[in-house]
């Protein structure tokens, strides 16, 4: 069984795919994180953002344990890292570079711990899109900005991250459009995704929309 989840920052698909993903066993592969390691290695290296090369060289020698250990840092989640991460992410060398280790994961998916799993769900921008067309439920989460801003302010006050609404409202934006106007693989839901908007959902009322979706899938197949 594969599922993806894509849609927008803050639409809160990770909370949703890693309670899912403990429902149903099933593995759980965060996409972001290869743009995320390939932008903090490039903030690592002083390289300059706007150098595609030296970002398609990090991207071509990321490993998935490079990953994962680079996710330890600090800045894996910063603002400079989801800048960098966004701005490495609309290079169209560099998505293709790292395809490959997202679509191999489905191959031989695997929990944290190593130990195999049954099927994966993904999250992402193109997961339903590009990474896993033939997924078995493609869903695009979506709400609107203000509300995605509000969740993201939310986040930081509670982390004692000193943060200002509007400011987050603009970057919040800025992202966004990066993320749907880019060439290659801009954000946009599969032809054959559910929309789902939770701009005014609890995400027990996500979970419980999910698992419908997935349970349908499941009676179907026997
Ligand atoms: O989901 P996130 O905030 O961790 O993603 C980080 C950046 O990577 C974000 O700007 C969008 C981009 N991304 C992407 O282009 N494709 C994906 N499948 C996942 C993330």
């Amino acid at each position: 069984m594969i599922i993806t989840i894509d849609g927008p920052a803050a639409t809160g698909k990770g909370t949703i795919s890693a309670r899912i993903a403990e429902k149903y066993k099933l593995a759980y592969f965060d996409t972001g994180m290869v743009y995320r390691a390939v932008g903090l290695q490039m903030l690592l290296n002083g390289d300059d953002l706007e150098n595609q090369e030296a970002a398609l060289k990090i991207a071509q020698n990321l490993t998935f344990p490079q990953m994962i250990e680079l996710s330890k840092h600090e800045d894996f989640r910063s603002d400079a890292g989801s800048h960098a991460a966004s701005v490495v992410s609309s290079y169209a060398d560099v998505r293709k570079a790292l395809l490959a280790m997202q679509q191999n994961f489905a191959k031989n998916p695997v929990f944290a711990d190593g130990s195999p799993a049954q099927g994966v769900i993904y999250d992402g921008r193109d997961t339903g899109t590009v990474v896993c067309p033939d997924a078995d439920v493609k869903i695009f989460i979506d709400a609107s900005p203000e509300v995605r801003a509000q969740r993201r302010y939310k986040d930081y006050l509670t982390k004692g991250i000193n943060a200002d609404y509007n400011q987050v409202l603009a970057q919040m934006i800025e992202r966004d459009k990066r993320d749907r106007t880019r060439s290659t693989a801009p954000l946009k839901p599969a032809e054959d995704a559910i929309i789902l908007d939770n701009s005014h959902n609890t995400v027990e009322d996500d979970v419980a929309f999910v698992s419908a979706l997935i349970d349908e899938k499941l009676n179907n197949k026997n």
